[in-house]
Order: structure tokens, then C-alpha cells, then sequence
């Protein structure tokens, strides 16, 4: 192999750039020549690609977002599409992808491997919510993005009394809100795995005022439910004054942090090492403190497991 290329895909997240960085730096290292390709698959088949120099990943390792742009492109889903992506690659002399983002990206590197490019697939959310790996490049930037704001928030609701409803990203993954919870100590999480009950939570925000509590805090992964019609709830029905706050794309942004950079890094390099031993149609992950690889059909299938005791430790220490 020669020429590899990455690309970034799907929601953006802050250690995109570091694993761009190091598929670069360790593409070099190897000989090979790196392309990158911009917006993602979009830009894939409409030819935005580029070879790229070491001085245009210098000074990005500490940047968020992504340098190369990215896109959700649903017109990828289609044969057509993902076979002019491979024709592209293909008359570039371009055998091996890296293609960074979350499952859906997943899906389109399993497609181009099917057609004869060898692509490895990088785990990059704020989400975590990819069952083939412990951590995704971006959860703990975005994780202590929120707890940075809602520190905040709670020096507002403790001089008024009040409770906070925090809805945070996380799609259909309750991983950025239950780490939350616990990093802030709040009184309650609601997420896809604890489901919404609106009386409990009702009863635990009270706990908290009778416990003499002058604030209380609830997290709750978006999606699930209102934020503001729980917020009116809460003043309704228990002895606070509530606000709710979306705190929507900002979790997105900003500098990563020293674990994405290195976990960026770190998988970025490994990535690189599948491709020039010639293998294909991987994703990578981290378990424990190794970095690891799946066949992305292997990966695809998993299901995220869940930790009940980590759900279990918020309720635990509302006394
Ligand atoms: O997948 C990352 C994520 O930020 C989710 O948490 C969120 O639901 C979604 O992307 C938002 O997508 P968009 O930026 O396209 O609105």
C-alpha cells in the first residue's frame, strides 16, 4: 500500500484533529502518502480530496472540531453513491481509508470495504455510544464541558433556591448524563436506560429540599422528554423554584482533552499499523488500556452494555 486517506464524519467531536494528526504522522512514519478527504463522504464523491502535508496537521492537536469538515450525507446509504466514493479513491491510487465518527460512519466504511477499499474505522463521538470500544474519541472532552456549565449553573440555583434541569447530548446513549450526574452530584439522571418516571423524580427532587438542600440538580439525556415542561413540574409539585437549560452544541466544541488526544493518538497510529499490514474492514476501540480491533460487521452487532451500579449511584447518595 501507498496512498491511505481519512476523512471525518457525523456529528463533529474535540480529538478529531489529533487522530488526523497521527493517521498523517504515522502514514509518514510507514512511506505512505495521506490524503485527506473534506466533508466527509460528501466530499468523498464529489472529489474533495487533497494530499496533505506534515504542516497541515501542525498546531492541530489541541484544535476542536474537525480540520478536514464533516457531514451527515445520506445519499451515501445508496449503491450508486458509495460506488462513485470507491471509483473516486480508486483513480487516486488510494487503497486504504480511515474513516473517523460513530456508528453510521461505521456503515459507510463497511460499504467501501465491500468494494475493494480497505478502511478502518476510528471511533469519534461525544456520545460513547459505540459498543466496541470502552471510550470514544471526544466523551471526556464533552463530559467535562457539561460539568463546567453546570458548576455554573448550580452557583445560580444555590443563591435562588432553585432546581436545574440539565438536558444533555447524548442520542440514544445515556453515558454523557450518567457521568455527569455523578460528576456534579446531582439528584437525578434521566436517560434511555433508566427511562423517564415522572413521579420519581418529582420525589427525589423533594428529598432533596427536605434534606435542606438550597439547590438540586437533575440531568437528563435529550430526547427523552420536555426539559421545560419537567422544569414547570418541578416548581408545580415540589417546594423549588425550577429553570431548564439546553445546553445543545457547545458540548461539541472546544479544546480536547489530554485523555482524547492521547486515546485519539493512540488509535489513530493503530489504525495506520492495520492498514500496512495490509488488513481492512476494522473499527478500533480502547478496552481497559488496550487499543484493540473488531471486524466492523463484528462491531456493528454488539450491544453497549450498561453498568447498573453506575445508574444505581446517583439514587444511592441523594441521603
Ligand atoms: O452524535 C453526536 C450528536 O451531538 C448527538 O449527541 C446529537 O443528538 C446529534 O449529534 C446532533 O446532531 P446535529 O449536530 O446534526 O444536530
Amino acid at each position: 500500500m501507498k496512498k491511505i486517506a481519512v476523512l471525518t464524519s457525523g456529528g463533529d467531536s474535540p480529538g478529531m484533529n489529533a487522530a488526523i494528526r497521527a493517521v498523517l504522522r504515522s502514514g509518514h512514519h510507514h512511506d505512505l502518502e495521506v490524503y485527506g478527504i473534506y466533508d466527509g463522504f460528501k466530499g468523498l464523491c464529489e472529489g474533495n480530496i487533497r494530499l496533505l502535508s506534515r504542516e497541515d496537521v501542525s498546531r492541530i492537536i489541541n484544535r476542536g472540531g474537525t480540520v478536514l469538515g464533516s457531514a451527515r450525507y445520506k445519499p451515501f446509504l445508496e449503491e450508486e453513491v458509495q460506488k462513485l466514493g470507491a471509483d473516486r479513491l480508486k483513480s487516486l491510487g488510494i487503497e486504504g481509508l480511515v474513516v473517523i465518527g460513530g456508528d453510521g460512519s461505521f456503515k459507510g466504511a463497511l460499504a467501501l470495504s465491500k468494494l475493494g477499499i480497505k478502511t478502518i474505522g476510528l471511533p469519534g463521538t461525544i456520545d460513547n455510544d459505540i459498543a466496541s470500544t470502552d471510550y470514544s474519541i471526544g466523551f471526556y472532552t464533552a463530559l467535562q464541558t457539561i460539568v463546567d456549565s453546570v458548576d455554573k449553573l448550580r452557583d445560580t440555583s444555590f443563591s435562588h433556591h432553585r432546581c436545574s434541569v440539565v438536558e444533555v447530548m447524548g442520542r440514544y446513549c445515556g453515558d454523557l448524563a450518567v457521568h455527569a450526574g455523578i460528576a456534579v452530584g446531582s439528584e437525578f439522571i434521566i436517560t434511555p436506560e433508566t427511562g423517564f418516571d415522572e413521579t420519581k423524580t418529582l420525589q427525589a427532587v423533594q428529598t432533596s429540599y427536605e434534606h435542606n438542600k438550597r439547590h438540586a440538580i437533575v440531568v437528563v439525556t435529550e430526547r427523552i422528554t420536555d426539559v421545560k415542561a419537567l422544569a414547570e413540574s418541578i416548581t408545580k409539585n415540589t417546594q423549588y423554584e425550577a429553570r431548564a437549560t439546553v445546553l445543545g452544541h457547545v458540548q461539541r466544541g472546544g479544546s480536547p482533552s489530554a485523555y482524547d488526544r492521547v486515546l485519539a493518538t493512540e488509535m489513530g497510529e493503530h489504525a495506520v499499523s492495520l492498514l500496512v499490514n495490509n488488513l481492512g474492514n476494522r473499527v478500533v476501540g480502547i478496552r481497559g488500556i488496550d487499543i484493540i480491533d473488531y471486524g466492523v460487521e463484528e462491531a456493528l452487532e454488539m450491544k453497549k452494555t450498561v453498568s447498573n451500579k453506575r445508574y444505581g449511584l446517583v439514587g444511592k447518595l441523594l441521603r
